[in-house]
């Protein structure tokens, strides 16, 4: 496999040549990790980008190349409103895209509850089994086009922690290709904050496609803004980005798209 590796302002980059490609390293360093600790902690994104990568791991957790018998995983973020079995929850994509499929033991996987009657003290109630669960060691991340991780939208606080979320206009709009019709996408979102993400002993985020390309360009070469909040992730001493060659296209130039 033809693998580009550079670092660009301390952020070590893995451009592979497509999709798959970059699925299959983002697989390997998740199935490394479990490698060297069997009881890692691992935080886990859903949507479109993960999901080719959960693919794999499901073939080498199938072909006993990994086993996650005893990992813990928490998921970034969920709809408030859908209940866990609702088919566009992120639970329920979670069990269908990957715990279905391997030998996770599902109490050990952790999602937000968009139907808890309190959602703060869900929210609080989140970070403290993050804490017990000993922090996460590596958290895998997606990227919003307006350069949101999780449902951090531009503008949240860095210091932010497990929380109650409005999402953007934008986000909605993109995220109703899963829903039949607009109206069905929900408004709010639980997430774990900035903060909350950036204490995870490592950060893998794979971003695939030329619709991501300037998001990865503001993130890796724009301002440290909380206007693009992937660019925090500079903050963070072990980050990865993995790229296929459609979203590492603008991190040749300087010049950023005018919002930069
Ligand atoms: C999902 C999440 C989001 C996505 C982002 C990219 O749990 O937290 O931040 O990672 O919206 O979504 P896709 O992968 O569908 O392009």
């Amino acid at each position: 496999m033809k693998l580009e590796q550079q670092t660009i302002n301390g952020i070590e980059i893995r451009i592979a040549e497509n999709t798959d490609q970059a699925s299959a390293v983002t697989a390997e360093l998740i199935a490394e990790q479990i490698r060297q600790e069997p009881r890692s902690v691992l935080g886990l994104a859903t949507g479109g980008t993960p999901m080719e990568t959960y693919r794999r791991l499901i073939q080498m957790n199938q072909a006993g190349n990994v086993s996650f018998a005893e990992v813990t995983t928490f998921n970034l973020d969920e709809y408030i409103g859908l209940s866990p079995d609702h088919p566009q929850s992120y639970r329920a994509f979670m069990n269908a895209n990957l715990f279905q499929h391997i030998d996770i033991d599902l109490q050990k996987t952790h999602v937000p509850s968009g139907i808890a009657v309190d959602i703060a003290s869900e929210c609080k109630s989140y970070e403290s089994k993050i804490r017990s669960a000993g922090g996460i060691d590596l958290q895998l991340l997606g990227l919003g086009h307006n350069g949101h991780i999780a449902f951090n939208e531009p503008g949240s606080p860095g210091e932010s922690r497990t929380l109650q979320v409005d999402l953007t206009a934008e986000t909605i709009e993109k995220n109703s290709r899963f829903f039949e019709s607009i109206d069905q996408v929900p408004r709010h979102a639980i997430t774990m904050g900035i903060a909350t993400i950036l204490e995870s002993r490592r950060i893998v985020l794979l971003a695939l496609g030329e619709s991501k390309a300037d998001a990865v360009a503001r993130m890796l070469r724009g301002l440290i803004t909380s206007s693009h909040p992937a660019s925090e992730l500079r903050n963070h001493p072990a980050v990865t980005v993995v790229l296929d060659r459609e979203s590492a296209s603008k991190l040749g130039s300087t010049e950023l798209s005018p919002k930069s």
